[in-house]
């Protein structure tokens, strides 16, 4: 009987999480344990639904079948939860709530954790009270958390104002840059003719942009076109030459080439010049080539790039890597030659240097001038690009102003 009545004790007790200890009468009550004086144990023998245990050293406990307890704490758990679903204003303590009470250690199912010390024919009923509750539970919050939810979408609505006759906005899909039209044109042009297209590099040697073509340390072209410097030997490139010695080292013999690309320059930004800009090289290396060959080859680029009609005229010039050299001009295509705004009154437009390579220029690439000579041109691309499309301000080709792209 005593070790009984022990044993009840710390059961209860566990049950609750208290850990062992002497209960008062009011926690007692709560649990559905009943401290009861030993004098006026037979009285209570008597009402139904109690039962006794007693130590010599403990007080007497009476435990009632727990089903009157379990009903009001699960009629308390469901008003106290419905009160508080009623003061809730935010999604967030709706969820709170929802875990204090149906979580894995909520309230309810606290409850339903110690069914076990129901009396066994009582928990069915027990059973069905805390399910039913906590449907009841779960269909309140439910019905809560869609009101609020179409509380923020309304308030979201009434504070963007939605105005339906706007025109849709259009998505832009670019548009190909006027310099890009023009080199493709240029490429198509040359391809036809039996060219190659090759690249070369834009951060390169000082030999290869200067000393290969015969510009060598003093020399005062090297002055005209100042550049950007990674250190004494490495720089920026300032013309598309270059490629022109890259392609005579790989010691494949015809050339035809041309060879577009980015070059930079120490210049001022305005309306016709920028740090950085595009040219475009040719190189034909064969055996007998001549300046008839320039003349020919570049009187049919002009022509195809700038209309039938256009005539050519070439300049002499200086360019310390070819020998003869010349300017290539074309006949204004707006006026046709006789002079305009355009042309500026000239009737003519410069368009490329060009000339025959400079036999030392092929002796530094190991090509021997005696077998083999060349012509060569470099053009600039906005140039083409400006002169093509009528824009009289390069700094336009670098906005990327899709409004100003769209149009050519
Ligand atoms: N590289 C020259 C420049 O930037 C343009 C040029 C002139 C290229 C004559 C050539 C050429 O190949 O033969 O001004």
């Amino acid at each position: 009987m005593q070790a009984q009545g022990l044993f009840l004790i710390m059961a209860q007790v566990s049950v609750f999480r208290a850990g062992p200890r002497t209960l008062s009468a009011n926690e007692s009550l709560d649990l559905g344990i009943r401290v009861v004086p030993r004098i006026i144990r037979p009285l209570l023998c008597m009402q139904q639904g109690t039962f006794f245990v007693y130590s010599t050293r403990t007080p007497i406990i009476e435990m009632t079948r727990k089903e009157d307890t379990m009903k009001a704490k699960v009629d308390q758990i469901r008003e106290q939860a419905l009160a508080q679903i009623k003061d809730c204003d935010t999604i967030e303590k709706l969820n709170e709530i929802r875990v204090s009470i149906l979580g894995k250690k909520g309230e309810l199912t606290e409850v339903l954790k110690s069914m076990k010390d129901v009396a066994p024919e009582d928990r069915p009923k027990v059973g069905q009270w805390v399910n039913e509750t906590r449907t009841e539970i779960e269909t309140v919050l439910e019905e809560a958390k869609t009101r609020m939810e179409k509380a923020v979408r309304e308030a979201k609505m009434r504070a963007e104002v939605i105005d339906v006759t706007l025109p849709a906005k259009k998505a832009e899909i670019g548009h190909r840059h006027p310099n890009t039209i023009a080199l493709e044109e240029v490429e198509r042009i040359f391809v036809g003719m039996g060219y190659e297209v090759v690249e070369g590099p834009e951060v390169e040697k000082d030999y290869y942009n200067f000393e290969a073509l015969n510009i060598p340390a003093d020399h005062p072209a090297k002055d005209e076109q100042d550049t950007f410097y990674i250190n004494g030997d490495i720089l920026l490139r300032t013309q598309t030459s270059g490629v022109q010695v890259h392609e005579m080292e790989k010691g494949k013999l015809p050339i035809r080439m041309i060879a577009p690309g980015r070059v930079f320059r120490a210049d001022e930004v305005d309306a016709t010049h920028s740090p950085s800009f595009h040219q475009i090289e040719g190189l034909v290396i064969d055996k007998n080539i001549t300046f008839a060959d320039l003349k020919g080859t570049l009187a049919e680029f002009a022509k195809e790039m700038f209309g039938e009609d256009t005539r050519v005229k070439f300049r002499p010039h200086h360019f310390p890597f070819t020998e003869p050299s010349a300017e290539m001009d074309v006949s204004c295509f707006k006026c046709g030659g006789k002079g305009c705004r355009f042309c500026k009154g000239e009737g003519w437009i410069e368009i490329l240097g060009c000339g025959m390579v400079h036999p030392h220029v092929l002796e530094m690439s190991h090509i021997d001038p005696e077998e083999y000579t060349g012509f060569a041109f470099g053009v600039g691309l906005e140039r083409i690009a400006l002169l093509k499309y009528e824009i009289d301000d390069m700094r336009l080709l670098y906005e990327n102003d899709i409004r100003f792209l769209k149009q050519f």
